[in-house]
């Protein structure tokens, strides 16, 4: 807003003001009146020692560590204990928090709205996102996947347990083979173009190849392209981030906010005995079955003694294994933000130390590391046409 334009806003917004002056007010003068009269909302929002990463190809900057509430907010975590969370988040300079319509039915949302709105903080000095696809549980074959009717109705609906009236970035939870690609693209422009619903629009766990071909669309219909992909990464699961995406960022240069940098838990090493009764696996036991018969298997115990190495090098770094994993991810420069997860804020406050972790990470310690996982993918080369 300009000078001009907010003294107009003022000479407006209350009689009451009339007396003032406005055309002799000196910028001092006219800067705290714009306080007193909540034009300029006081910042709640002290960045600290964070970094901060363009998401993909657009202007807006997210911090490169930020906070989703799967498997915890709503259900496990209510009340109070989320504000907590988040406010341990925001304290150690996150500005960028993640959910979706799926989790735990929507109560996620509400659980997270819930606590956003009691901590008041100015929205321009936090991004939010959310999915659409998986729906809130509801049979109607309308309330889930990616046509243009749930696509809109879904995101609306979102909204009101955010209590928000837009997100900064909506993400097509996964892709939807029985919608034509047009008809998807069409509709995400439509929610940030009409709507006003969102700002950007981006994809999870989408394949290159569908990512490139709504890309393409867009550009030929003139409509808006995806900018962001939600992909799993950690050090357990590398192939597609590495190999498969490589072309989305050198073409498109396309952002990620990954999920599950901690592999579920199982990189932070408390499984390495077996189940904590106050971890995820143990509470949602029903969810994470094949998980856990996996990591009971031969594999699985090879994973185990992988993290027992790494726990070495933290130690050796003086830090912990989670603060190890999570850096591990962050020194990536394709990764635009990781997304935490915590149920509390203990565990926030020990991840978020992975900052200093990260310029420990020398070439000889990123050796060490990779002569512990032994699962590099082979990145293949390919050339696509530049946006
Ligand atoms: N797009 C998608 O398909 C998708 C899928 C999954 C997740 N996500 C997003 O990614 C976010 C993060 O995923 P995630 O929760 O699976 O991440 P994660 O980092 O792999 O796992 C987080 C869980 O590990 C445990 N934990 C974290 N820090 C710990 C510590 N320092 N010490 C001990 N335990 C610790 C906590 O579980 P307990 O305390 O319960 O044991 C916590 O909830 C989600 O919230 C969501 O926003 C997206």
């Amino acid at each position: 807003m300009n000078l001009s334009s907010a003294r107009g806003i003022l000479q407006l917004s209350s009689r009451a003001r009339q007396h003032i002056k406005i055309q002799s007010l000196s910028r001092t003068n006219w800067q705290s009146i714009a306080m007193a009269s909540s034009l300029s909302p006081v910042s709640k929002y002290d960045p600290k020692n964070m970094e901060f990463r363009y998401l993909g190809p657009t202007g807006l900057k997210v911090s490169i560590f930020s906070l989703g509430g799967w498997m915890s907010y709503g259900k496990h975590v209510t009340g109070n204990p989320v504000k907590e969370c988040l406010q341990a988040a925001w304290d150690h300079g996150i500005n960028y928090f993640d959910t979706a319509e799926s989790y735990f039915k929507g109560e996620s949302e509400i659980a997270m709205g819930q606590a956003l709105k009691e901590l008041d903080w100015p929205r321009e000095e936090y991004v939010i996102s959310t999915k659409i696809f998986f729906g809130t549980g509801r049979k109607e074959p309308n309330t889930r996947g990616l046509s243009k009717k749930h696509i809109v109705e879904g995101l609306k609906q979102s909204l009101k347990r955010l209590q928000l009236d837009y997100v900064d970035v909506v993400f097509a939870h996964r892709m939807d083979p029985n919608v034509p690609m047009k008809e998807i693209v069409e509709s995400f422009t439509q929610v940030i173009r009409h709507l006003n619903l969102a700002y950007y629009w981006g994809t999870s766990e989408w394949t290159a190849a569908q990512i490139q071909e709504a890309t393409t669309i867009a550009e030929k219909y003139n409509l808006i392209a995806p900018v962001v992909e939600q992909p799993q990464y950690n050090m357990f699961a590398r192939e597609r981030f590495e190999n498969e995406y490589a072309p989305l960022y050198s073409s498109f240069s396309y952002g990620t906010t990954i999920w599950s940098p901690l592999n579920y838990g199982i990189l932070t090493g408390k499984y390495n005995d077996g189940i904590p009764e106050d971890s995820r696996f143990a509470k949602e036991g029903e969810f994470f079955k094949d998980t856990i018969t996996r990591l009971r298997s031969p594999e699985g115990q090879e994973k185990i003694e992988k993290v027992k190495k790494l726990t070495n090098i933290a130690e050796k770094l003086g830090t912990t294994m989670s603060a190890l994993a999570l850096a591990w991810c962050a020194k990536n420069k394709n990764v635009t933000t990781v997304i935490l997860g915590a149920t509390k804020v203990e565990q926030l406050v020990e991840n978020c130390k992975a900052l200093e972790v990260i310029p420990k990470l020398t070439d000889a310690i990123m050796n060490e590391i990779e002569e512990v996982l032994q699962n590099k993918p082979e990145v293949k080369q390919q050339i696509w046409t530049q946006r």
